[in-house]
């Protein structure tokens, strides 16, 4: 899809279909609308009467004016509800492109003008919203169908009507926001993957190839390197899989002096069955393969970060593995030792993504970073805490609580942050090791945050458990069912913030 801005109005604009965003009114032809209206004969009041169009948020109605064959007229018109003007957000922008675009499509066009008002936010914001919620909301991913219906894809060209401005500058911020989406469409493609084909090999492989292609240092320890530097808490899961670990290390650095040096973290388990510990029928282990969605941000990330070059030095950090059943399995009861020295009584296999990250904090924390940030699908009680579309955000450091917070308005993935509540680690005590894994149903997210805390030591660190953002089974806004990417524009609105 192509991009641009271009300075008119939407009266005179002329092309394919044009989509305007119209606030909620009772009386819509009283506003914005009654010039178009006049233009274009009428056709406007009948498609609010007919439609009883009001502005609502997530409503859209449409209506042909124009012939095909009359290549200087207008053929399409879109409104697109904004809701009320009050309560506009950047994400209402993004819905509402998202949802014209998508109307665009299903009437075969593949042209778009959009005029939205952008004096009522930051403009650029506004365009940035405007071009994520299209590039966004049309994705799709028909990599492992063989069925494709190639005439649903027809909308090639966007134009970004604006009235006033420097073009200039908003083809830069196309650019940018374009290099920032394809970074999250990274993370949806991994995640979406089934097992089979994203796995510790593959992840290793993607991961090669990214360095290369976006000038990425890039760092792999294999398994014997895992065990050299005593990672025995990441090797416990990794011991049962026939596919040998990965642990893979991205770092992205700028020209100048950096700025700030952060590692970003995540949970790597390209499937997770539970291991011994496995996990129930009706348990969704066929959805096991989102459980390298920290991973796929991370990695996301760094796609886009190597792209936006912000004066930030960035490690992409991830122990991925996949968590099977074998001979050769990690037993519940077994004690293992993870590289800062720590036992862990493995009373439950299936918290095994908090093992794999205890050895990865503890080496982003060795590589002397000013700020850790992890990204998991950690727990199921973190979606039974916020549900399927916000993120659980964990961290002692206020600064970097406010900086996540701020990231995640911005960015529009939704985030909450929640209670460190340090006394909960006692069910986490062992009779016979430092720690247990697991604690018990009560507090699940919060445990799992605690038992993490024990392989940090000093630096700013901040947890978050993506496990119900990191999939929507409904299509929602600018996401399509699938993978949403979840973390990647958190992340990198949090980096280029710093
Ligand atoms: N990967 C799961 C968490 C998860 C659950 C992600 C649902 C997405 C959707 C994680 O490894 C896990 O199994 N956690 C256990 C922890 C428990 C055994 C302490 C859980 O949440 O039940
Ligand atoms: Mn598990
Ligand atoms: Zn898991």
């Amino acid at each position: 899809m192509n991009f641009s801005a271009v300075l008119t109005n939407a009266l005179n604009w002329t092309g394919q279909a044009l989509a305007l965003g119209v606030f909620e009114s009772d009386q819509p032809m009283e506003t914005t609308l009654a010039p178009l209206n006049d233009r274009y004969g009428g056709v406007l009041a009948d498609l609010v009467q007919d439609t009883n169009f009001q502005g609502k948020a997530h409503t859209v109605a449409s209506v042909r004016v124009g012939r095909t064959t009359a290549v200087q007229d207008l053929q399409h018109l879109i409104l697109v509800g904004l809701g009320k003007a009050e309560h506009l957000k950047l994400e209402t922008f993004r819905v509402a492109a998202a949802a014209a675009a998508k109307q665009a499509q299903q009437r075969r066009c593949n042209q778009l003008g959009i005029s939205f008002p952008a004096e009522a936010l930051d403009p650029f914001a506004t365009l940035q919203a405007i071009v994520e919620g299209i590039q966004l909301g049309t994705y799709r991913d028909d990599r492992f169908r063989s069925d494709v219906d190639e005439s649903l894809i027809t909308l090639q060209e966007v134009l970004i009507l604006q009235e006033s401005g420097d073009l200039a500058q908003a083809a830069e911020c196309i650019t940018q926001t374009l290099q920032l989406c394809s970074g999250v469409t990274l993370a949806r493609q991994l995640v979406a993957a089934p097992p089979n084909v994203v796995t510790p090999l593959t992840m290793a492989a993607m991961a090669q190839s990214l360095a290369a292609e976006q000038g990425l240092q890039l760092e792999i320890l294999e398994k014997e390197d895992c065990e050299a530097r005593k990672m025995g808490s990441f090797l416990s899961v990794a011991q049962a899989s026939d596919l040998p670990p990965k642990f893979i290390h991205l770092t992205y650095q700028p020209s100048g002096t950096p700025r700030r040096k952060v590692a970003l973290v995540g949970k790597g388990l390209t499937f997770d069955s539970g291991g011994l510990n496995i996990k129930v029928a009706g348990g969704s282990m066929e959805m096991m393969k989102t459980d390298m969605g920290g991973s796929a941000a991370v990695f996301g990330a760094a796609k886009a970060i190597a792209q936006l070059k912000p004066d930030v030095e960035v490690h992409f950090i991830s122990a991925v593995t996949e968590n099977m059943i074998s001979g050769r399995a990690l037993r519940p009861g077994d004690i293992v030792t993870a590289s800062n020295g720590k036992t862990i009584e493995v009373n439950n296999t299936d918290a095994e993504g908090r093992l794999t990250l205890a050895d990865a904090l503890v080496f982003a924390e060795g590589l002397g970073v000013d700020t850790i940030v992890d990204l998991a699908t950690l727990t199921g009680a973190c979606v039974v805490a916020l549900g399927e579309t916000i993120g659980g955000l964990w961290t002692k450091s206020p600064d970097l609580g406010e900086q996540l917070i701020r990231a995640s308005e911005r960015s529009g993935d939704p985030l909450w942050q929640m209670p460190f509540e340090e006394s909960y680690f006692e069910v986490m005590k062992s009779p016979v090791a430092d720690m247990k894994n697991a604690g018990n149903r009560a507090g699940g997210s919060i445990t799992a945050t605690l038992f993490l805390n024990q392989f940090i030591k000093e630096t700013p660190w901040a947890h978050i458990d993506m496990a119900g953002p990191v999939w929507t089974d409904k299509e929602r806004g600018y996401h399509p069912v699938g993978a949403t990417g979840y973390g990647v524009r958190l992340l990198v609105n949090w980096i280029l913030s710093l």
